[in-house]
């Protein structure tokens, strides 16, 4: 496992992270046993950095984390979010009452007295015009509730936004093979700023692992199964926003170039560690032969530029017009 400074806190993370939206909730029946052996898993594999939400499984993702860490020795920092137990995104809602009491909650989940960072949980495009809520996010720094702060967006726009406040150390993005746009608009300013960059839904909800196919079905509390469209929230985080058909269809094409040796899910993670502005991946694991296969991508040879232009000519060929202009 490699390690990469996170922006301009004390850390240094695993270049591949773990992702614990899925052992809360969202992808289908998941046992809390099994979500634990996958964090296990997770590191004993190296990784040092787990990101979560107040709202995956509703506290039980950091449930299960504040329960790893009470059983393993080694240095754990955890990411977790705010802001999506609003019934309704509102800037109004993001008020120093409710971020107080979203913060409390945390703390009382993850079983600390001081949250590591925290991420706004992509608020509405106009949040990131409010000075006044990240002064909210100084205060509860000052108050040491928190050590950092970051945010999680859904576009572009914002995350060059949200770096112009001074004490924003990470933003979460989209980024992998269906979604290059950040490395072309967003890499180089953060690098300026020496802001942290995740790299969430790196697999884009497991499309990039190869394994699905034209029928593959999904439980009905699975959000590939019940988010397809954006019925409950943005489509962007179903498969990256790319159509199924288009999807897989990209994948057969990526598929090509996949090099003996290497599984096609490695390969998706490698190429989103071939930019160094990119502080590491958070691949969601539920199971932990998932996260040992994971984590090998870090330390697999560097892709060659052969690859990475023709990962670029199938995206713009195939999936840059869907999603470029969107996020
Ligand atoms: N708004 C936000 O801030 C936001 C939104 C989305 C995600 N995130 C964060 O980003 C993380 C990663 O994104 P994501 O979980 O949405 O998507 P992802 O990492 O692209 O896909 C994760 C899914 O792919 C499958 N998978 C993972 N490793 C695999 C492997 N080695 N082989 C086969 N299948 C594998 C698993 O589902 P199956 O086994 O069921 O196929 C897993 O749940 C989340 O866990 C969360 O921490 C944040």
């Amino acid at each position: 496992m490699n390690y990469r400074p996170l922006g301009r806190t004390p850390w240094k993370v695993s270049d591949i992270s773990f992702g614990a939206w899925a052992i809360g909730g969202a992808w289908g029946n998941v046992s809390d046993d099994e979500s634990l052996a996958a964090l296990n898993q997770a590191i004993d594999s190296g990784v040092n950095f787990i990101d979560t939400a107040d709202v995956y499984g509703d506290g039980r993702s950091e449930r299960l984390i504040a329960q790893l860490k009470k059983s393993r020795k080694e240095e754990i920092v955890v990411a977790t979010k705010a802001g999506r137990r609003l019934p309704k995104q509102t800037v109004e809602g993001y008020s120093r009452e409710n971020l107080n009491a979203w913060i409390d909650r945390s703390l009382k989940n993850l079983s600390t007295d001081s949250l590591d960072l925290v991420q706004l949980h992509c608020p509405p495009t106009e949040l990131y015009n409010r000075a006044e809520v990240f002064g909210m996010l100084d205060d509860l720094v000052k108050a040491g509730k928190v050590r950092y702060y970051g945010v999680s967006v859904e576009k572009v726009e914002e995350a060059l936004k949200a770096i112009e406040y001074p004490n924003v150390q990470t933003v979460q993005i989209i980024f992998n093979c269906f979604r290059q746009k950040p490395a072309d608009t967003f890499f180089a300013r953060a690098k300026e700023k020496r802001v942290g960059i995740l790299a969430r839904v790196p697999l884009a909800s497991g499309m990039l692992t190869g394994k699905l196919r034209a029928d593959s079905q999904f439980d009905s509390n699975d959000h590939r199964n019940f988010n397809r469209h954006g019925e409950h929230f943005d489509v962007g985080e179903t498969f990256s926003g790319v159509d199924y058909k288009t999807g897989l269809e990209a994948v057969e094409e990526l598929r090509k170039l996949v090099p003996a040796g290497t599984s096609m899910t490695q390969f998706a993670l490698r190429w989103i560690l071939m930019f160094d502005a990119v502080t590491c991946a958070i691949p969601g694991g539920k199971r932990p032969d998932q996260v040992a296969e994971n984590c090998k991508a870090s330390d697999l040879p560097a892709l060659s530029q052969d690859a990475m232009g023709k990962v670029k000519g199938i995206y713009e060929g195939r999936v840059k017009e869907l999603v470029q202009e969107r996020w």
